[in-house]
């Protein structure tokens, strides 16, 4: 059996703002490569090679950088959807390119070390008419959750109050064709969506079989700040040295990759940290879990577990910067002239904490 894909990379990222203001969640660099680039690629892993992929406003630059497929080793076909009404409606708005094909949906803001290749397996090895990803969570309550018996899904519930088990759906499905006639009968959800959870839920009324495959290693849904920071430590953590930047009475520790045309002068960098093409660092420290993007200029700054998007400047800042998540063209600069006041010209929906 050869599965389609079906890659979602519409919505809004509300949740990501003000970062998403101008640009797509799915297009926020983890470790300098955007979040959705890891999930084409744990796609064709997998064995597909003909993916659909879902697109909303932010489609010219989900195209720009995902081009047709070739550097993949797949073949992409967009697909506009007119508003972000619900995973169950990217289904149904893909229905002529899935036709009567099995396939396997995964939402492009997830990012999983492994476990797709289990779920299509098991899928593909099986009589059933969905397989879904599980895994165990402290708090259900923002995710779908299913209850599982004997190996069965019995029921699901999208975003429950009261979560009827710890396990939650991870942004992977797998489904047979008869998908697109349970999405006909739903009706939209409290939060106005319709319902991929929903519509798995109408097979199990409809008495077909649901399997559950449980995640191996870590799953990072890249909905909030905190979580983009998260998932990059948990990327760093398998991060490949690469040199090709030149270092200057600096002192370069652990893994590192420096890009192209980067320099770094009277510093420390101290690794898990990847550092784009054409940086300047100079009498900086850069610590573990730290990614700086292209074009960046860090000076007189220290800076650790955080995300520095492409072109921003950082510069005299006094005490460390953690735990942080810089946009791009961004500028944080220290005063040294009196008065010694804070200066901020701050965006939308911008957060600061001093
Ligand atoms: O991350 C896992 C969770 O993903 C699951 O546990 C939930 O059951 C599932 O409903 C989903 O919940 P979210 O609220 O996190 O989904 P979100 O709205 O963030 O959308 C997920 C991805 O799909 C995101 O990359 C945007 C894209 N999307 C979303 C909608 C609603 C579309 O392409 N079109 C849409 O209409």
């Amino acid at each position: 059996m050869k599965l389609k894909g079906l890659l979602l990379a519409g919505g809004t990222g509300s949740r990501l703002r003000p970062l998403t203001y101008t640009g797509a969640k799915q297009l926020i660099p983890i470790a300098n490569r955007p979040i959705l680039h890891y999930a084409v690629e744990g796609m064709v892993q997998t064995g597909i090679t003909d993916i659909g992929v879902i697109v909303g406003e932010t489609g010219p630059a989900i195209r720009e950088s995902l081009g047709d497929g070739g550097q993949f080793g797949c073949q992409f076909t967009y697909i506009p959807q007119n508003a972000p009404l619900g995973l169950a409606h990217a289904v149904k708005t893909a229905s002529a390119f899935l036709a009567d094909t099995p396939f396997l949906m995964f939402l492009g803001d997830n990012l999983l070390r492994s476990g797709l290749k289990t779920l299509v397996d098991r899928f593909i090895s099986g009589q059933y008419a969905a397989s879904i990803l599980l895994t165990a969570v402290d708090d259900p309550r923002q995710f779908g959750v299913a209850v599982v018996e004997d190996g069965r899904v019995t029921r699901l519930v999208e975003k429950p109050q009261n979560p009827p088990s710890h396990w939650a759906l991870v942004g992977a499905y797998c489904f047979q064709p008869e998908i697109h006639q349970a999405i006909m009968d739903l009706n939209p959800s409290w939060r106005g969506e319709y319902e991929i959870t929903d519509a798995i839920q109408v097979l199990i009324d409809r008495q077909r079989v649901v399997d559950a495959t449980f995640v191996d290693g870590w799953w990072k849904d890249t909905g909030r700040p905190e979580d983009v920071i998260e998932a990059n430590r948990l990327i760093l953590e398998d991060l490949t040295p690469k040199m090709q930047g030149i270092l200057d009475e600096s002192e370069v520790v652990g893994r590192v990759s420096l890009g192209v045309g980067t320099h770094i002068e009277h510093s420390i960098v101290r690794g898990p940290v990847v550092i784009g093409d054409g940086v300047q660092i100079r009498n900086s420290y850069i610590g573990p879990y730290t990614s700086v993007g292209n074009g960046v200029l860090i000076e007189e700054t220290e800076i650790e577990n955080s995300v520095v998007l492409p072109d921003s400047i950082i510069r005299g800042v006094a005490e460390r910067i953690d735990q942080s998540l810089i946009g791009r063209g961004v500028k944080v600069q220290g005063r040294v002239e009196r008065p010694k006041a804070m200066r901020l010209v701050l965006g939308d929906h911008s957060r600061v904490d001093l």
